[in-house]
């Protein structure tokens, strides 16, 4: 017991490969990734997107770029729809300047799984990424939000680093399109330093509704809208590379 504290006393002490945070240590000394809840630059609100690709992915991107802002999306590889049927969509949002970061593959509770499994839970996003648009994300969402220290030490091996929020639209849970609004302006007006907002792609009235008026209410606070490594100050991307060439037999859930 002793020895380990002593073990994650000096461990902790040491500064990760970003520089930016101290490596977190797990029992039996074990690296784990960071955890960030919130932005760090002030005056930066980060609006995520989760769960698709998806039907909305165009309009959100559209609302955001025609405000001079930016935008993340947490990609699944297959939940509402398969990656690969939305390749262009895909291509679209990073061809217009939002981050893409990882959602995992199948949306599932991450807690609930083995080392082996969590790792494929990421890297068929991973590679589905790399083949698409030629990037390997330095960012993941876990889904639900949940972790625990072996998700977080797969991702620490993954060379990435969790993201939750410290904001919720509530557009997963049920919020009306006033409800929702309403969050977005007390966020406003209360004028906390910066935002990470979690929102889904695949709700119509956050695409239509919910998302100009967010847009217009933290512009019109004096907020910058970028992404999540601009708030951070980090790359979004371990890898960037060539994409791949599509193939009906391997680009398929
Ligand atoms: C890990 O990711 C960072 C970006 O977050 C990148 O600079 C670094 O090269 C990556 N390391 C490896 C071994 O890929």
């Amino acid at each position: 017991m002793l020895v380990s504290l002593v073990f994650t006393a000096v461990t902790a002490a040491c500064v990760s490969a970003t520089g930016m945070e101290p490596q977190a240590v797990g029992p039996e000394g074990t690296l784990l990734a960071t955890v960030y809840k919130s932005c760090k630059n002030k005056g930066d609100v980060a609006l995520t997107f989760d769960d698709g690709p998806y039907l909305y992915l165009e309009d959100i991107s559209n609302a955001l770029v025609a405000a001079g802002a930016h935008g993340t999306f947490f990609f699944n590889g297959n939940n509402f729809r398969c990656i690969y049927n939305l390749a262009e969509s895909v291509k679209y949002a990073h061809a217009h300047g939002h981050m893409i970061g990882s959602h995992t593959y199948a949306h599932k509770d991450l807690t609930t799984l083995t080392s082996d499994q969590i790792h494929n839970e990421m890297w068929l996003v991973e590679q589905a990424l790399q083949r698409i648009i030629g990037v390997t994300p330095a960012f993941m969402r876990p889904p639900y939000g949940l972790y625990n220290d072996l998700v977080r030490q797969v991702s620490h091996v993954r060379n990435q680093s969790l993201v939750i929020w410290d904001f919720d639209s509530g557009d997963s849970t049920g919020s009306s399109v006033t409800s929702s609004e309403a969050l977005y302006a007390a966020v406003a007006s209360k004028n906390p330093s910066n935002v990470l907002a979690v929102n889904h792609e695949t709700s119509e009235t956050t695409a239509h509704q919910v998302l100009p008026y967010a847009i217009s209410t933290l512009k019109a606070a004096g907020y910058k809208l970028v992404t999540v490594a601009e708030c951070l100050g980090l790359p979004a991307y371990q890898h960037v590379g060539t994409p791949g060439t599509p193939d009906p037999n391997t680009w398929k859930c």
